[in-house]
């Protein structure tokens, strides 16, 4: 009798495991009609936003880039990278059309958790330090001539209100840091005087969000770029605008007409949205609660929690993990999307990758291959609702663009392609397939054959330097 009732028992904790997965796939779920309503809530919210400052949820930031890599850009400059867990400085030697990337040399540091929270001056001496080591490995040859600055591009990756091509202020953070005083701050003023501590002559030629550096870096390689999505820490996108589209804009209008606009996505939110309550307690624990809800949906820094807080659920609810709750699966953010990514990855057939995580990173041991199973289930789900949010995402930008249906005079279909790049995109295979499978899905066949996904690698660092050059102070012609 005793056994009856264990098993009776322990199979009744199981039939609430499967059901807390089947409801959070009906909650997450992300068929077709509804990402269409996505796609379209994400077009209207671009128009508000291009409309006026303030007019949408979409910030819309104009970039001030006006003018994409054309090849000729020439000579030696510098670019930092700063918007995730690393930043990167990098050093690249333009040969102009001919020659392209003669060099390139980079370094990846990581920014010690307490400056993520600290404050401004601390992470910009920090981040000066850092490149003037970098400055201080340059090769001779490489050495600006005598009375020439040498030039940096500075992709700094959260929403920045630009006031030129090489100024703007911070509107507020994201991606886990929070420092008060860097908000409303020049950023550049900032890391120009930082590099002045450092006793380095260095001139910051361009500032640009690291959407706008992948869309520049991938332009250089191949004229058919008209978008950048980020899909890492966070996620973002970057597009060409027509510059008379933009109500907002009172500057002048360039030679091509054109305005590269820096979306902030990330902070996109429509009722449409699949959400469940592991999403609303996510977003309300978080360091800014009622905001970036398209990217808290999406992006690496929040996946690998969400799976978390459902497995958490489990442990509580249905005993998934023995009788007690396990400690550490009570703790934000142990969990990483990377670990998430690997055990949704594993095929062997003891699911020894998934059964490894659990126990190293969870502390929970000798799960069953059933378990393990569910566990996956947990990842995939969750896994694919942000992978097709975010496909639908581009399928707004491109209905923007007038580019997400066959011409109408029955002309060929232009060629598009979309940089992508980011930690997420990089190396979570299954989301990556599945955005591009979904974008598929989503447009009419010419179309989705004439639409490229390209992974721009570390396009965002390039590109800044490739605007640092052809916005260098040496191009302006002599005041008369
Ligand atoms: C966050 C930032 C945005 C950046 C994106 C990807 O959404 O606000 O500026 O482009 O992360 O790094």
């Amino acid at each position: 009798v005793l056994v009856v009732r264990h098993r009776m028992k322990s199979s009744g904790r199981w039939a609430r495991a499967v059901a807390i997965l089947k409801e959070l796939e009906e909650k997450c779920a992300a068929p077709v009609g509804k990402l269409r309503q996505v796609a379209d809530a994400m077009t209207v919210e671009m128009h508000a936003g291009l409309a006026s400052e303030g007019g949408s949820k979409l910030k819309m930031i104009i970039s001030y880039v006006d003018n994409l890599p054309t090849g000729d850009e020439e000579g030696l400059f510098y670019a930092l990278d700063l918007g995730g867990t690393n930043f990167r400085v990098l050093r690249v030697q333009l040969g102009g059309r001919e020659g392209r990337v003669l060099k390139q040399e980079f370094e990846e540091v990581s920014i010690p958790p307490h400056l993520m929270v600290g404050n401004s001056h601390d992470l910009f001496d920090y981040i000066a330090s850092e490149l003037a080591k970098f400055v201080a490995s340059e090769d001779e040859g490489d050495r600006p001539p005598a009375g020439r600055q040498r030039e940096l591009g500075f992709t700094f990756s959260f929403p920045v209100r630009q006031t030129s091509i090489s100024s703007g202020t911070l509107i507020k953070w994201t991606k886990g840091f929070s420092i008060d005083d860097t908000v409303g701050q020049d950023v550049v003023s900032a890391l120009t005087s930082a590099i002045e501590r450092q006793g380095l002559e260095m001139n910051v030629s361009a500032l640009v969000n690291d959407t706008i550096g992948t869309l520049a870096g991938g332009r250089y390689y191949d004229n058919d770029v008209i978008a950048a999505v980020i899909l890492g820490t966070g996620t973002n996108a970057a597009y060409v605008e027509h510059a008379n589209a933009i109500p907002k804009w009172h500057g002048p209008l360039s030679k091509t007409g054109e305005m590269v606009i820096n979306m902030e996505w990330g902070n996109f939110r429509s009722s449409h949205l699949p959400t469940t309550e592991f999403d609303t307690a996510l977003d309300s624990e978080s360091l800014n609660p009622g905001e970036q809800i398209f990217e808290k949906l999406i992006s690496g820094m929040y996946l690998g929690d969400i799976v978390r807080r459902v497995l958490l659920r489990m442990a509580k609810e249905a005993a998934l993990f023995g009788d007690t709750v396990p400690p550490k699966l009570e703790v934000s953010f142990i969990l990483r999307t990377p670990h998430m990514s690997a055990m949704h990855h594993d095929t062997s057939p003891d699911l020894r990758v998934v059964g490894t995580t659990l126990k190293d990173i969870l502390g929970i041991s000798n799960t069953s291959l059933k378990t393990r199973k569910l566990v996956i289930g947990v990842c995939d789900v969750v896994a694919k609702r942000g992978a097709r949010l975010a496909a639908a995402g581009v399928v707004g930008i491109l209905k923007k663009m007038g580019r997400d249906s066959s011409p109408r005079d029955g002309g060929q279909v232009p060629r598009t392609v979309i940089a992508m790049d980011g930690g997420l995109f990089e190396h979570y295979t299954l989301f990556s397939t599945c955005l591009e499978v979904t974008l598929k899905e989503l447009l009419p066949d010419d179309v989705a054959a004439a639409v490229a996904v390209v992974h721009a690698n570390d396009g965002s660092g390039l590109g800044a330097a490739l605007l640092a050059a052809s916005h260098s102070l040496y191009l302006q012609p002599a005041a008369s």
